[in-house]
């Protein structure tokens, strides 16, 4: 009687913990950051999935968690415009330079006020 509801348990669990992982594997589609004065920042998350093609190329600095951002500033492990310059600017400039296609280069483009 009770390995079986041990085991119940257990399916339940496996079962609700995947369907977690499925939803939020991927991260949300796109994601709205805290650009402090210069204004916020829409972020397209998924597009960059596709042009990227590695996920640590951004997640090296901060884990995949909603607001890993302001997070991660907070208790000091993060520089404020850390992630802007070293790797969203650093990629399309770069990128801009080699004449490929390229993201916002102007504060502009991504800060919206
Ligand atoms: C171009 C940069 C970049 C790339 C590449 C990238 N991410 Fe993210 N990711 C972010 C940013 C920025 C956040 C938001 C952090 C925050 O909210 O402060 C984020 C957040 C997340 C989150 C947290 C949930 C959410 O929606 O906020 C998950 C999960 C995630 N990413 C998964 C991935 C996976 C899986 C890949 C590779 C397939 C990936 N990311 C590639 C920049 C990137
Ligand atoms: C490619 C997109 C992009 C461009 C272009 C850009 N920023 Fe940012 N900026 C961000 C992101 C993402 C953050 C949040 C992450 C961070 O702080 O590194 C941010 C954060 C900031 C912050 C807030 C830092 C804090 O935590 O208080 C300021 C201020 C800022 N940017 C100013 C500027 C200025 C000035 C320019 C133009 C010279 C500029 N940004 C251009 C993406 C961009
Ligand atoms: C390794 C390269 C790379 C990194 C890192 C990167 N981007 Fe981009 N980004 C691109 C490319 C390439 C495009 C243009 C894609 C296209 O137009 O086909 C782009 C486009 C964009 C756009 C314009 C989307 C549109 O609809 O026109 C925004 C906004 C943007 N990036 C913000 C960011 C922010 C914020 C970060 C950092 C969290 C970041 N990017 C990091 C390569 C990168």
């Amino acid at each position: 009687m009770m390995n079986n509801r041990i085991v119940l348990f257990c399916l339940v669990s496996l079962v609700l913990s995947a369907a977690i992982v499925f939803a939020h594997g991927q991260g949300r589609e796109e994601i709205s950051l805290h650009g402090g004065k210069m204004g916020d920042i829409t972020f397209p998350h998924h597009m960059h999935h596709g042009v990227v093609n590695d996920c640590m190329v951004c997640h090296k600095d901060f884990p995949m968690e909603p607001g890993a951002l302001q997070t991660s500033k907070k208790a000091g492990t993060l520089k404020k415009k850390q992630v802007m310059n070293k790797t969203c600017l650093k990629c399309h400039r770069d990128r801009k330079k080699a004449g490929k296609a390229y993201g916002p280069v102007k504060c502009s483009g991504c800060h919206i006020k």
